[in-house]
């Protein structure tokens, strides 16, 4: 390589790096914003971190998922994450709520399929999309903040789409565990999930640090 190619691609990596930087500041600006003005559904003021994204896909068994549901996607945290890692085949759909969060990720990801919807919907969308089931739901929805209704609504939808030995995947931050909407969501969705539900160890490489509740639709 000659010096001014060496140049020309170092000046490339640091715009992309710039670019990145950039498009992450921008992310955080937006959750930020509806993080004051959204409080009750955005339920934080920073997006998800990478390392709390991999431990949902891996825990999700994502690669051998043929359909794959994300509910509230934000600004694609997580994901980025799905799609690296989805099976070529595999048809992914995600559901957000918020305008602005759904039109943010429809710039970064014109491919996807992203539906502007409550997650209680998801089987309309399904269908929509000529399936009836799904292998797998990620989850990042804010269920601590939710009024029992809701939580008992999206819970009850995510349940019978899910194809037997399907699986659902969900963060919860470590301190919502111990807040009368954390422990609610814990019992419903044992009660739902007939106890076949893990949970993991707390993901410190997250603000605020989360813990990853793992539940499989056995029978
Ligand atoms: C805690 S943020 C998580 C965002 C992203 N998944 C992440 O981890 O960075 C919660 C997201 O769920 C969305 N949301 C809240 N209620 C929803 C609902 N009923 N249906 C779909 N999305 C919802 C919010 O708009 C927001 O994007």
């Amino acid at each position: 390589m000659t010096n001014s190619e060496h140049s020309t691609s170092k000046a490339t990596l640091q715009t992309r790096s710039d670019v990145r930087l950039w498009a992450n500041l921008c992310d955080i600006f937006t959750f930020i914003k509806q993080g004051l003005i959204a409080a009750k559904t955005t339920g934080t003021v920073a997006p998800s971190s990478r390392a709390l994204a991999l431990y949902m896909v891996e825990t999700s068994q994502l690669a051998l998922a043929r359909t794959i549901v994300e509910f509230g996607p934000g600004t694609g945290a997580i994901t980025e994450v799905i799609l690296e890692n989805a099976a070529s085949n595999s048809i992914f759909l995600a559901i957000e709520i918020n305008p602005e969060f759904a039109t943010a990720l429809r710039k970064k990801y014109p491919a996807l399929h992203i539906f502007e919807d409550s997650a209680a919907n998801v089987q309309t969308h399904l269908n929509e999309l000529g399936v009836n089931s799904c292998d797998c739901i990620i989850s990042g929805l804010p269920w601590a903040l939710f009024e029992e209704p809701l939580q008992t609504q999206i819970l009850d939808a995510a349940w019978n789409v899910l194809a037997p030995g399907g699986r659902f995947v969900t963060f919860t931050y470590f301190f919502s565990l111990w807040t009368r909407g954390g422990k609610r969501f814990r019992h419903l969705l044992n009660a739902r999930f007939k106890n076949h539900v893990e949970l993991s160890p707390i993901i410190w490489q997250n603000f605020p640090p989360a813990r990853v509740y793992c539940a499989t639709k056995l029978d």
